[in-house]
């Protein structure tokens, strides 16, 4: 079993699924009024280079109600690259604590704090990936339909969520068909990997330039963001760029009966109508939710003694 969580390329089908599995039981136990302290006396740090709200909450409570116990770190207080480098870090937190969630720009700076420390490292979101969000959102489609029925469009940029999703096809061996513009399609060492492991899983992916060539006839309709976290001065360029994307009723009459699902934060108005968002079809508050129970399946998988 790896060490740390900063890809799900690097988790096997199998581990995957009992991750989705322990997540889905500790839903039901959570709902039941029953919160196993699996991780009682453990501690994770967290760090957060970028803005947060679902990740940073849903970790902090997921230790809380593991019975362990978490610690927000800001960059201002630590000045990775600045006060000391990512690799003094990992080593000083090493001696502390169990494990650290770090949500940071350079994935490169992620997979350093991982290699250098010896505590589990989990990816909170890079520019690059985003595999825990990966993970609520297929606790999210296996709530709904059996994962490997689903067809899955996301509509939008080829960004973090994106290529994790494309991981995780890979890995699990479900359809994911991705529409976005040529210019914004998703990292091609990512789609490259991706292929890779569709090849023994027997995924199938499909990238095109058509939102309506890769909704049609899905069973969940995904998008994200057109601009991410350190993008803000691109958002009026990508607004042109991205808008025949938007998941709105026209959009939707190509997939009547398809589940709606979006990372949020949502742009209202621009890759997503409030009218899909809102409406009967859209699952974007249980998707938020299962961050929760995910990720405690994940915090248990790697901390517990
Ligand atoms: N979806 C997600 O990661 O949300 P936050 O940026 O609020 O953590
Ligand atoms: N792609 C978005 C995801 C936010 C959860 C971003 O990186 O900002």
């Amino acid at each position: 079993m790896p060490k740390d969580f900063l890809t799900v390329a690097d988790w096997s089908a199998d581990a995957l699924r009992a991750l989705l599995a322990r997540a889905a039981e500790l839903k039901d136990l959570s709902k039941r009024g029953e919160r196993p302290p699996t991780l009682r006396g453990r501690t994770l740090a967290m760090y957060f280079e970028k803005p947060s709200l679902r990740t940073h909450v849903t970790f902090e409570a997921g230790m809380t109600q593991l019975g362990g116990h978490a610690i927000l770190l800001r960059p201002e207080q630590v000045g990775i690259g600045t006060r000391e480098t990512a690799g003094d870090v990992a080593r000083n937190l090493s001696r502390w604590v169990d494990g650290l969630v770090a949500r940071t720009f350079s994935h490169e700076m992620l997979e350093e704090l991982a290699r250098e420390g010896s505590i589990a490292v989990i990816n909170g979101l890079t520019d690059r990936l985003h595999p825990c969000q990966a993970m609520a959102d297929l606790l999210t489609v296996s709530e709904r339909q059996d994962l490997d029925r689903a067809v899955l469009a996301y509509v939008g940029d080829g960004n973090n969520v994106a290529n994790s999703l494309l991981l995780a096809a890979g890995v699990l061996g479900f359809e994911l068909r991705v529409a976005t513009p040529r210019s914004h399609r998703p990292d091609a060492a990512v789609y490259a990997r991706a292929e890779e492991l569709a090849r023994s899983s027997g995924a199938r992916l499909l990238w095109s330039e058509d939102p309506r060539e890769a909704v049609r006839g899905a069973s969940f309709v995904y998008t994200d963001v057109w601009a991410s976290m350190g993008q803000e001065a691109e958002a009026d360029e990508r607004r042109k760029i991205f808008a025949g994307y938007q998941i709105n009723s026209d959009l939707l009459r190509e997939a009547p009966d398809a589940w709606i699902l979006h990372c949020l934060p949502a742009h209202r108005g621009e890759e997503i109508s409030d009218e899909a968002l809102d409406g009967p079809r859209s699952i974007v508050f249980d998707q938020a939710e299962n961050r929760l129970h995910a990720q405690k399946a994940i915090l248990e998988r790697l901390l517990a003694p």
